[in-house]
């Protein structure tokens, strides 16, 4: 894990904390759990920041914690109720050593339902720091351990994270940098509007300066997250669009490249493909999550796009750069969605060709509109739609991988899996490549770009050799 420690002014709450934990006989330690989406694991990392700079030792071990906070997501009925599981068994440990502190962070954290939930029937739960309260980490241990038993709880929706939290990042050579937090689009299945708030966009210079921070540093893949990027910079004092943020950043100068997600349909633009294209850094690979081939669906999700609008956006790219990539999240079972609209959300896919495929199996949150519409398909027909969905998509990306046969490209590497003596990366156009014949090769090219030639491609990567 690699610390990031930006100027960081101790306040009177860090103090406080600090010299509750040098009362410890023992290194305090604290586990954080992340779920859900690349934005919730960046918070994430800021959670693992703010606790190693207080003194806590991060521990993987539920066991050895004096802290465990699961940072949560709300997306999905299924995510949730992993996590409740997940703290339901841990009731035993905060028996045997009930100064343990387990927290409720992250989206569930900001539905009153959940929290009616924990006060009723988790009661070992000390802590609830809501998605939108983060930099009140600190705060909130403090008056836990002040409250000897009590819990305590904070929400909010609105503010940015403070600039100078630290950051314990992950991996040495892919970061992640929010550029927003939120979400103004109310789609109508969707909860996250409800448990992120609106749209705030962090400050041009704020995003420059930590991206040439991280090149300095020697990250080769920044991501650039938001829930939806192409709406940045619309709230700024001094507006700015996505593209001209793009550009700005493409500007540093490195070895690197920059992702990006996630892009409304509706707001993907032109001009956002242009300066892709005409970019030294940012990869050549959209992910734009289309939800339903049918017109009709996509009214009722409150989507604001046509089919017709979309394919002309791809259509345009591809004429321009036949290898860019596309990816994108579908949601099978939308309430109203009829056999007639998945078969044309089947069309949708094998004009398209999409190289990678998010498939989710629609799940009703309590407090959305979706939630209210009668269900018209059985959960029967609607698994059904789910396997016809992944085994065509199956056939479509090995079919259309194979366009990068006998190519060469620069690959970044991920991975290296010494039992296969297999090499793990990606492209500029964030295809995943299986580097073969690589005994002579080791881990030390983990995080360097390296040239190689694709000598075939399977429905989930493309295969290739050292050059
Ligand atoms: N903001 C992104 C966008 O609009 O493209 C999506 C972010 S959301 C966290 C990730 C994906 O989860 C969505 O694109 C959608 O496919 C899926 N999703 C959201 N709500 C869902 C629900 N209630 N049931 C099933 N899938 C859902
Ligand atoms: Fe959810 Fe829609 Fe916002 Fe994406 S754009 S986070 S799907 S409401
Ligand atoms: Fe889940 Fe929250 Fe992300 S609801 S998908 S963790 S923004």
């Amino acid at each position: 894990m690699h610390s990031t420690h930006p100027p960081y002014t101790p306040s009177p709450v860090y103090q406080e904390l600090r010299a509750i934990l040098e009362t410890f006989d023992h290194p305090p330690k604290a586990l954080v759990k992340s779920f859900g989406c690349q934005l919730n694991f960046c918070d994430g990392e800021k959670y693992k920041g703010v606790l190693s700079d207080l003194g806590y030792v991060l521990t993987d071990s539920p066991e050895d914690a004096d802290v465990i906070l699961f940072n949560t997501c709300a997306v999905r009925e299924h995510a949730q109720s992993r996590v409740t599981g997940q703290i339901g068994s841990l009731k035993s440990l905060y028996e045997r050593n009930p100064s343990l502190i387990i927290g409720l962070c992250g989206c569930m954290a900001e539905e009153e339902e959940v929290r009616a939930l924990i006060r009723k029937s988790y009661p070992f739960v000390k802590m609830i720091l809501g998605a939108g309260a983060m930099e009140k980490l600190a705060e909130s241990l403090l008056n836990v351990y002040r409250a000897d038993g009590k819990r305590y709880e904070t929400t909010g929706l609105d503010g940015l994270p403070d600039e100078s939290l630290p950051t314990v990042r992950e991996h040495h050579f892919l970061a992640s940098v929010p550029v927003m937090y939120g979400c103004n689009n109310f789609c109508t299945y969707c909860i996250v509007p409800y448990v992120r708030g609106r749209e705030r966009s962090r400050s041009p210079k704020a995003i420059e300066a930590e991206v040439r921070s991280l090149v300095e540093k020697g990250y080769k893949e920044i991501l650039l997250l938001g829930q939806n990027v192409n709406s940045y910079g619309k709230d700024l004092e001094e507006p700015m669009n996505f593209p001209e943020l793009l550009r700005r950043l493409d500007a540093i100068k490195g070895e690197y490249w920059i992702r990006f997600m996630s892009s409304h349909p509706k707001d993907a633009t032109p001009e956002l493909i242009e300066v892709m294209l005409h970019s030294e850094h940012i990869e050549h690979h959209l992910h734009l999550p289309v939800q339903s081939g049918s017109n009709r669906v996509l009214e009722e999700m409150n989507r604001r796009y046509t089919i017709e609008k979309y394919l002309s956006l791809i259509q345009d790219t591809r004429e321009k750069n036949p290898d860019f990539s596309f990816s994108s999240d579908l949601i099978v079972g939308f309430p109203t969605e009829t056999a007639a609209d998945f078969e044309q959300t089947l069309s949708l896919i094998e004009t398209v060709r999409y190289d990678n495929l998010y498939t989710f199996i629609y799940s009703p949150r309590p407090g959305t509109k979706a939630a209210a519409m009668p269900q018209v398909s059985s959960p029967e027909e609607i698994s059904q739609r789910m396997q016809t969905l992944l085994s065509r998509q199956r056939e479509i990306s090995e079919a259309h991988n194979a366009r990068f046969i006998g190519k060469s490209c620069m690959v970044l590497v991920e991975k290296y899996d010494g039992a296969s003596g297999k090499l793990n990366g990606k492209t500029r156009e964030a295809m995943n490549v299986e580097i073969t014949g690589a005994d002579a090769y080791s881990e030390a090219l983990v995080g360097t770009m390296v040239s190689v030639r694709i000598t075939a491609a399977k429905n989930w990567a493309l295969v290739g050799t050292l050059e």
